[in-house]
């Protein structure tokens, strides 16, 4: 018997798990509230960079639809809620997206189906709020009339080498029973399945991984700011490093962090922390390192032109890659953002490159584009690579700038910076 899902929730990760299920042969649904997307969708037009529109088109040829609505869950066998899970501005976790998909699941629910949140969130969110909302809203119960389960998504965009389909996925329902059906369901999605004993386990795993990287990535932009000090190639000694064949991960500096995860989840774990009465100081600290980091790339921009004895006040500046991370398009977080306000109200007169953003909006203004890379490295006189995106990479005419601020550690030479 074909199984029937409906994933709620169509972006960055609801998409990519909605092509490899229809890859392994399931009936897909996708909810999404965005009419635009589901119209997109339905036109065989992708939005988000790991799936392309031929990619959408075997999906629409493999019986995949999209909608706004809700009504096709009362059909489903599984529904996955995939929704965003913010921050308020006050750094407080924002849940709205997560109750509003859930409430609308459980209008619809009906006995025997398994309902997994994939959301990243903090620990005790599937049990604690997604539980009573699906249990009030259809008047069954979790864990003897539906399974409910939680699987943190773990997908790295702009990665060719690991997918959804080889990346292990990470399992834990709330009984073992729930447990055993969501890893019988993933089974057929992906390679490797990993039961937590769990939910909570599962919810937190995720955070864990998260915030090591972001703690990682903290810990070796602190040690480029000391090593660009002391006049030690710090991307030389990470690679020698990175001989140890154990107990050493590699992590490399970079103009600071981005994207909808590594600066937004350990926010869910320090939050819930504080809860309890207690201070992720690590986390903390990580946050305070990695925030200053365009700051420290707006002086450094400033250095590379005093050697060459210009003010930053009235100077060109090139931003190359304003994408929070190379070879995507999601500016979501994106350091570039605060790097154009440090530079712009030191005086500088900043641009940017970068095939994968058509809009570059920083503070209510535009940022110009230039849409050449040789155009682009003769009129600055600084170029900043940000992200090196291939395009950078593969281009001999970048390196024909007089002065490249290289925050990859990807150009050498006498007019390159490193960070
Ligand atoms: N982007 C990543 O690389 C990544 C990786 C791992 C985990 N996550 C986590 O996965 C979750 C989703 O992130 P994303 O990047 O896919 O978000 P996204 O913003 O790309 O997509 C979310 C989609 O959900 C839709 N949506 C919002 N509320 C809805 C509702 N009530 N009903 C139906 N659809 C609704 C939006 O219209 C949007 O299309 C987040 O919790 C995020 O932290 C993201």
């Amino acid at each position: 018997m074909t199984i029937s899902l409906t994933i709620v929730g169509l972006g960055y990760v609801g998409l990519p798990l909605a092509q490899e299920a229809c890859r392994s042969g399931l009936a897909v649904t996708g909810l999404d509230t965005d009419s635009s997307v589901v119209a997109g969708l339905m036109s065989s037009v992708s939005h988000i960079d790991d799936i392309d529109s031929t990619g959408v088109a075997e999906m629409l040829a493999a019986g995949f639809n999209a909608t706004t609505d809700s009504a096709c869950i009362s059909d489903s066998d599984v529904i996955i809620i995939c929704v965003p899970t913010p921050l308020d501005d006050d750094g407080t976790p924002d849940l709205s997206a997560v109750k509003a998909a859930t409430r609308t699941v459980s209008e619809h629910l009906q006995p025997g189906s398994l309902v997994v949140l994939e959301s990243t969130t903090y620990p005790g969110t599937t049990e604690d709020t997604v539980r009573p909302l699906l249990e009030s809203g259809s008047g069954l119960t979790a864990g003897v009339d539906f399974n409910l389960a939680y699987s943190p998504e773990r997908i790295d965009p702009g990665n060719p080498e690991w997918g959804l389909r080889n990346t292990p996925k990470i399992v834990g329902g709330l009984t073992p029973a729930c447990t055993e059906r969501a890893v019988q369901f993933y089974e057929k999605i992906v390679d490797t399945v990993v039961p937590t004993v769990g939910l909570r386990e599962a919810e937190f795993a995720k955070l864990l991984e998260n915030t090591y990287r972001h703690i990682n990535i903290a810990l070796i932009n602190e040690m480029a700011v000391f090593c660009h000090e002391l006049g030690i190639d710090l991307w030389a000694s990470i690679d020698a490093a990175e001989t140890k064949p154990f107990g050493f991960q590699a992590f490399r500096p970079g103009p600071g962090i981005g994207g909808h995860c590594i600066p937004i989840d350990p926010n869910y774990l320090s939050w819930v922390a504080k809860r309890v009465g207690y201070r992720l100081r690590f986390v903390e600290l990580a946050q305070e390192v990695s925030e200053r980091m365009p700051a420290y790339v707006a002086r450094r921009t400033q250095d590379a032109l005093n050697r060459l004895k210009k003010p930053l006040n009235g100077s060109h500046i090139v931003l190359a890659g304003v994408t929070y991370k190379a070879n995507v398009s999601d500016q979501r977080e994106t350091p570039a953002k605060p790097l154009v306000v440090h530079l712009r109200r030191m005086g500088a007169d900043v641009s940017f490159i970068d095939s994968h953003v058509d809009n570059f909006v920083v503070a209510g203004s535009e940022v110009p584009r230039i849409l050449d890379i040789g155009e682009a490295a003769r009129s600055a006189d600084v170029v900043v690579l940000l992200q090196a995106h291939d395009e950078f990479l593969e281009s001999t005419e970048l390196g024909g700038a007089d002065c490249i601020l290289d925050t990859s550690g990807k150009f050498t030479g006498d007019h390159v910076d490193r960070l």
